[in-house]
């Protein structure tokens, strides 16, 4: 690994839906010819909420064959399963005594959570932005492509990253140790949810798409997406269903058809029905050739031998990391 590091990673909590993949798989594909790119399944983040244990390695399992459908290739960029790389939580552990706990909980994605599931408030929790962290400072990635709602842990890892370098020092050399990771962008950094309300999301039923979805089921999906009487006119609204379901047109770059149907907002003769028959079909033509993929790779291809390699080249560099900090840290 010698180019610029990238790493990003999506929690194991089943198929992947069209949030994960135009906020950041996108940005994953359009990286991994360039740079050094590690990109996880990240389990141990998956277990701070709510999970059934005997379908965590199926969650685990599918993001992985998401990844390789969506066009990610192993010989590209290394596929990582978190728990796999125990590095991980070691620098996790480390980096969360020089970070203060106030910050941690007053991060809007920590109180999010404890709002969702009051009875499952657990230390995991609380300490998931340090563990996020370190996954991206075990591999000193530069780059991160991550939608715009994982702007905040970012954040969060350049402070610590930043606390680190001034703590610890690099004796002669000048260099720091880490260096401040930036998010990177892709064109949908915020893909909305079908309910018309916030982002696309798996904890809430009713609001994504998976990229496994058949016609049949993206066709159900958005006859639920609430609209209005369509005799509204004016300008086409920022939010609510509406707003959800002429944003999908963007981010699949139907200009025409957005067109159309803004005119037909404006002139108060849209059609919804007519309007998610055709974003049925746009949807379905842009996941099919990965369905296709993910089948073929589903009865040919060694997942385990795969994951077994990367994992071994994930811990080398993730040990070398790992004694870099605890000597910078005198614990040897
Ligand atoms: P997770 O599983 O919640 O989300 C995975 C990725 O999908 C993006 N995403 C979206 N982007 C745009 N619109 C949406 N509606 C939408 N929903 C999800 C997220 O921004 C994310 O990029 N905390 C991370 C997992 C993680 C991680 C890391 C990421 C753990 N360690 C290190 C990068 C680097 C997360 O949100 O997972």
């Amino acid at each position: 690994m010698n180019k610029k590091r990238v790493y990003s990673g999506i929690r194991a909590t089943g198929r992947l839906h069209l949030g994960n993949y135009f906020g950041a798989v996108k940005g994953m594909l359009e990286l991994q010819d360039q740079y050094d790119c590690v990109f996880s399944v990240v389990d141990l983040h998956a277990i701070t909420t709510p999970y059934d244990p005997k379908t965590l390695k199926q969650n685990v399992r599918d993001v992985v064959l998401d990844y390789l459908a969506a066009g990610l290739d192993p010989e590209r960029c290394l596929i990582e399963i978190q728990s796999l790389v125990p590095e991980h939580t070691e620098l996790a552990y480390l980096l969360s005594t020089i970070y203060p706990v106030s910050r941690l909980e007053d991060l809007p994605t920590y109180k999010d959570k404890k709002a969702q599931y009051p009875k499952y408030v657990n230390m995991g929790l609380l300490f998931y932005p340090v563990l996020m962290a370190a996954d991206i400072m075990l591999y000193k990635a530069e780059l991160v492509p991550v939608g715009r709602d994982q702007e905040p842990h970012l954040e969060v890892t350049r402070e610590i990253a930043r606390k680190f370098n001034d703590m610890f020092p690099s004796a002669g050399s000048g260099q720091v140790t880490f260096p401040e990771p930036q998010r990177f962008k892709t064109p949908a950094e915020y893909v909305p949810s079908l309910t018309g309300e916030g982002k696309m999301g798996k904890s809430t039923e009713g609001s994504y798409i998976n990229l496994t979805d058949d016609l049949k089921t993206i066709k159900k999906r958005l006859a639920a997406v609430p609209t209005d009487s369509g005799e509204l006119g004016g300008d086409i609204p920022a939010t609510g269903g509406v707003a959800t379901l002429f944003t999908l047109l963007q981010i699949l770059n139907k200009e025409d058809l957005y067109n159309k149907y803004a005119k037909d907002y404006r002139d108060k003769k849209i059609r919804y029905s007519e309007m998610k028959e055709e974003l049925s079909n746009a949807i379905y033509e842009e996941l099919r050739p990965l369905q296709q993929k993910r089948a073929e790779i589903e009865s040919s291809f060694d997942l385990d031998n795969m994951i077994k390699k990367h994992t071994e080249i994930c811990r080398q560099v993730a040990s070398q990391t790992l004694k870099e900090v605890k000597q910078k840290m005198g614990l040897t």
